[in-house]
């Protein structure tokens, strides 16, 4: 029997050209593997969209994903270029035209494939030969870049520009979101303007987040593909430690957050709403009640649970009188929960601008700290206050805590810039208040805060603003300077990012 050096040699010299043998691991590529490979991923690319994304592990998979036909006409141009390129190779007949057809056919078909991938995506994320190349051609591994509204540093913390990254790898218990809108904390201006000191630019801030679950990790059961979802401000934590086994997680010592922090194992620097998509693990992505529109919701991701986890755990509720410091956004909304919560709510604001407002949101009271003597009415008679103020600028605590009853509760969710206030035991003694903090809320928490605003049609107010480089750099100078009522929302997401 003869060799099949021989055999293709021979078929060579049928037709005039020389033939060489070409050593056999090139011969297994590309008449065996390659051949494989591409019909396999042409068969998932059509016929099983989401089993394809998860063997090409594409992060953060653009919706809708490209046709699978673009795929497997790719795939299929794949498969004509390397028999093409092996017959050269086996052939080395450059002068064969037989070669050059299959060549400019296979580029043809691979036309073909990119036109149609281009349509399906549109232009506007997909400009870029390499991420095409990965999506269309189906490259394993596929890497699809997520895009985001990032700041470069501190001293350009108000100029946004439009990136790509790359998420952390697709984990078993992540969720990729496709995002729709995504609130803006204050603390996403502190981490930009430096004023929470060094972080890791470039980076795109934003932890208020709702969109729709476009794929999920094989051993995910919270969460479902297609869902309405929403992420908060944080993103892991260890789920095996005390503080996590008692619905603490969010003081969990490997706690970390959603934009920002460096992912342990990758390395990878997280990057929060102000993108196109983000990666979360299950735990920390909530399924949004129907009741509850996507701009209402998103800022009860952070704002939200920041201020109902302190008043569910310091017993707010009916015959309790409890004080909002700060009338932004986690005071309003603490406002809202308070009075949901069944309590008497007194709002103490700087002024008496937002009077009227906290008496819309439901207040049964208001105290303007710039009113002479405006504690003295009231002194001793607070049973809990939620103190939200995100700075100390004229800032009298001892004023504040005279309003505390004995052994009352003092909770500042408020992150103040700077090196913080002096206090001394003397300051409490008084009234023998309690002063403490308070992080965020755990996954139990999030999912009763949203049920309760669901079931009793609480609404947060939001001034929606579609994302884009100028809204953004717009909203920041105008939270920075306390000019928002009450929360920010950022929409239009399709425009900046492409469907
Ligand atoms: N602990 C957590 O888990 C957590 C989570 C999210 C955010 N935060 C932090 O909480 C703070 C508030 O966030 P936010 O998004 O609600 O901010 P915001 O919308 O800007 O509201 C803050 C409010 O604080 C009041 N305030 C500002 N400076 C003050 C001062 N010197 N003295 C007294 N009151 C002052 C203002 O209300 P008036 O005009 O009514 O006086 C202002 O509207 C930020 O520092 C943020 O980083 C903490
Ligand atoms: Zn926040
Ligand atoms: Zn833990």
């Amino acid at each position: 029997m003869p060799s099949r050096e021989q055999a293709s040699s021979s078929a060579a010299s049928k037709t005039g050209v020389t033939g060489f043998s070409l050593p056999l691991p090139y011969r297994l590529f590309f008449l065996v593997i390659e051949p494989i490979a591409t019909l396999v991923g042409a068969y998932y690319a059509h016929f099983a969209q989401s089993r394809y994304l998860e063997l090409t592990h594409a992060a953060s998979a653009p919706s809708p994903i490209p046709l699978g036909t673009s795929i497997a006409m790719s795939q299929l141009a794949n498969l004509y270029f390397a028999f093409a390129l092996s017959e050269a190779l086996v052939l080395r007949s450059t002068s064969d035209l037989r070669v050059w057809k299959t060549v400019l056919f296979c580029l043809l078909l691979a036309d073909f494939g990119h036109l149609y991938t281009v349509r399906s995506l549109g232009y506007q994320i997909y400009w870029s030969i390499l991420r095409w190349n990965a999506i269309d051609w189906g490259n394993i591994p596929f890497v699809y870049l997520g895009a985001s509204m990032r700041v470069e540093g501190p001293e350009t913390w108000l100029e946004f520009h439009k990136n790509e990254f790359q998420p952390k790898p697709f984990g078993d218990y992540d969720v990729d979101i496709k995002i729709e809108c995504c609130g803006v904390c204050a603390s996403d201006v502190h981490t930009i303007s430096g004023g929470w000191g060094e972080q890791h630019f470039p980076l795109a801030v934003g932890h208020e987040i709702v969109g729709r679950a476009i794929r999920v990790g094989p051993k995910v059961t919270l969460i479902k593909e297609g869902q309405r979802v929403g992420v908060g401000a944080q993103s892991y934590s260890c789920l095996d430690c005390r503080q996590c086994k008692n619905d603490n997680e969010t003081y969990c010592r490997k706690q970390l957050d959603t934009y920002g922090a460096v992912w342990p194992d990758s390395g990878v620097v997280s990057q929060g709403g102000y993108s196109s998509h983000v990666r979360t693990h299950e735990h920390w992505v909530f399924p949004i009640p129907d009741a509850l529109p996507s701009t209402t919701a998103a800022p009860m991701l952070c704002a939200g649970l920041t201020a109902y986890s302190p008043l569910v755990r310091n017993g707010c509720g009916p015959g309790k009188k409890v004080g909002i410091v700060g009338l932004g956004g986690i005071g309003h909304l603490g406002v809202l929960f308070a009075k949901a919560l069944g309590a008497e709510v007194w709002v103490i604001s700087r002024s008496h601008a937002k009077e009227a407002d906290a008496f819309k949101l439901g207040a049964d009271g208001f105290l303007a700290t710039s009113d002479k003597g405006w504690n003295e009415p009231h002194v001793m008679t607070f049973d809990l206050i939620v103190n939200t103020a995100n700075s100390f600028d004229g800032f009298d605590l001892d004023a504040y805590l005279s309003l505390l009853d004995v052994h009352a509760k003092w909770v500042s969710v408020g992150l103040p810039e700077g090196d913080g206030i002096k206090v001394r035991n003397q300051t409490f003694l008084s009234n023998g208040c309690f002063f403490g903090s308070s992080h965020l809320g755990s996954r139990r928490e999030t999912l009763e805060m949203l049920q309760l605003a669901a079931d009793k049609g609480i609404r947060t107010w939001v001034e929606e603003v579609p994302i884009s480089d100028k809204n953004l750099s717009n909203i920041m100078t105008r939270l920075h300077k306390n000019d928002v009522r009450y929360r920010f929302c950022l929409t239009n997401y399709e425009d900046q990012f492409g469907a």
